[in-house]
This record gives C-alpha cells, structure tokens and sequence, in this order.
C-alpha cells in the first residue's frame, strides 16, 4: 500500500486515540487545539496542493508525547508515535516518516530555524504555528503559563533574545517574554503563501494586544 492510501486508513483511529487523550489537557494542547490545527492545515493544503490524508495524520499526532508535556523529555514523541503507529499496523516507511517530521515541527528558539522536509509537514509546523497566534494564540499563552505557575510579566526580567534549543527549553521566564521569544518571530518563519498570508491578520492583533497590555501596566488606560 502506498503511504498516502495507508495514512488514510488510519485516520479514524487515529482521531478516536487522540480526542481521547488530549480532551481536558490543561495547558492549551487539548483537543480543540489539535482540531484547530487539522482544519487550518487542510485550508491551507486545499491551497498548496499537498496530500490531505498525510497532512491530517501529522496533524492528529503533532503533538504526542511533546517534551513541553512529558517533563523535557525529548524521548517520548518516538516513542508514542512509533508505538501507536506499530499497533495499528502502519509501515516501518509511513512511521518513520511521521516521527521525523513531527520531530521537526516543533518550535525550538530563536537560533534554531527547522522546518519539516515534506510539504505536509510544512503545512501541519504552518497551522500549528498559526495556532498559537493572534486572539486562540494569546489565550493558550496565559493557559499554558498559568499552568506551568509562572508570572505573566516582570519588568525586570526582559525577554532572552537568540535562544538555542537548550535554553529555550529549560526558559521559565514571565508568560508576556514568550511573545518576544517565539510568537512575534512566527510570521517570519512560515513556510507556506497561505500560511504567511493568515500570520500577517494575527500578528497585528498580538501586537494591539501587547501595547494595550503595557498602557494597562502603566496605569495610562
Ligand atoms: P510548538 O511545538 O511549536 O511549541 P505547540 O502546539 O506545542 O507548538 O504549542 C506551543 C504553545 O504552548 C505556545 O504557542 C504557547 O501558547 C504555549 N507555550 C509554550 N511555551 C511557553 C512558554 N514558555 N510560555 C507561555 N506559553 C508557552
Ligand atoms: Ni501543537
């Protein structure tokens, strides 16, 4: 069976796996994250021509075993991935390819500029990029801070600019630092037109909300 016929059989599974797991996930990863990002990535392959079943699977699966919900674990997303994979049949080819693609996808500092090889990555690393921008984007934001039990802002402690992925990784600062090291830097990096086009609208509504937020501080509105 050829890997796109194979990635559409195990859709239904798939979906059924995921919703189940990711439901009530409290730091903005749950299912209707997982939703958003499988229906802006199939508007955006609708666009680009790509695969939509391979799309929809790397979508469902982006995010299990994220090392953000297993302790920095970068182990666990193989692991989950293979696993699920392997026990529902799918090919040594179809798995690898999902795990590696995944294994890109996810956002890893400033310094650190990685993107998936196949379009379908490419369109999956844009939509969930874009779903962690604009108004959903800043609600996850302080979702997941809150979560983690981290300020929302300091004025001493300012952003960290240039990241590598081990400090990106271990960063605890205050929930507003994270829009100036990762989310304002998304628009820049999407891969696809489609995907560059929707950043433009939600960046802009990132940006009112910041200078907004900072009047606030400063008790000037
Ligand atoms: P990625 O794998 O690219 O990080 P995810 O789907 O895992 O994408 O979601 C990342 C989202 O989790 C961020 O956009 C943000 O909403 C939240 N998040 C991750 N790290 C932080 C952080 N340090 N502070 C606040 N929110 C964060
Ligand atoms: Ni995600």
């Amino acid at each position: 069976m050829e890997i796109f016929e194979e990635a559409q059989h195990l859709l239904p599974s798939a979906e059924a796996y995921i919703k189940q797991k990711f439901y009530g996930e409290g730091t903005g990863h749950d299912w209707f994250h997982i939703e958003r990002v499988k229906t802006l990535a199939l508007k955006i392959c609708d666009q680009e021509g790509a695969n939509p079943a391979l799309v929809t699977l790397i979508a469902l699966l982006h995010d299990l075993g994220d090392r953000k919900l297993h302790n920095n674990d970068d182990t666990a997303a193989p692991r989950l991935i293979g696993q699920w994979m392997r026990n529902n049949g799918a090919s040594a080819v179809l798995t690898g390819l999902v795990i590696e693609e995944i294994s890109l996808l996810s956002y890893k500092g400033e310094a650190v500029d990685q993107r998936p090889k196949t379009l379908e990555g490419q369109i999956v690393q844009d939509a969930d990029r874009l779903d962690a921008m604009g108004a959903i984007g800043i609600a996850r934001t302080f979702a997941y801070g809150g979560a983690k039990g981290r300020l929302l802002y300091h004025p001493e402690i300012s952003p960290k600019t240039g990241m590598d992925a081990q400090a990106y990784k271990t960063e605890t600062g205050p929930t507003v630092n994270h829009f100036y090291e990762k989310l304002l830097l998304l628009k820049d990096r999407m891969n696809t037109a489609t995907g560059k086009k929707m950043a433009e609208g939600r960046h802009a509504v990132m940006e009112g909300f910041l200078r907004q937020f900072f009047s606030e501080w400063q008790g000037k509105k």
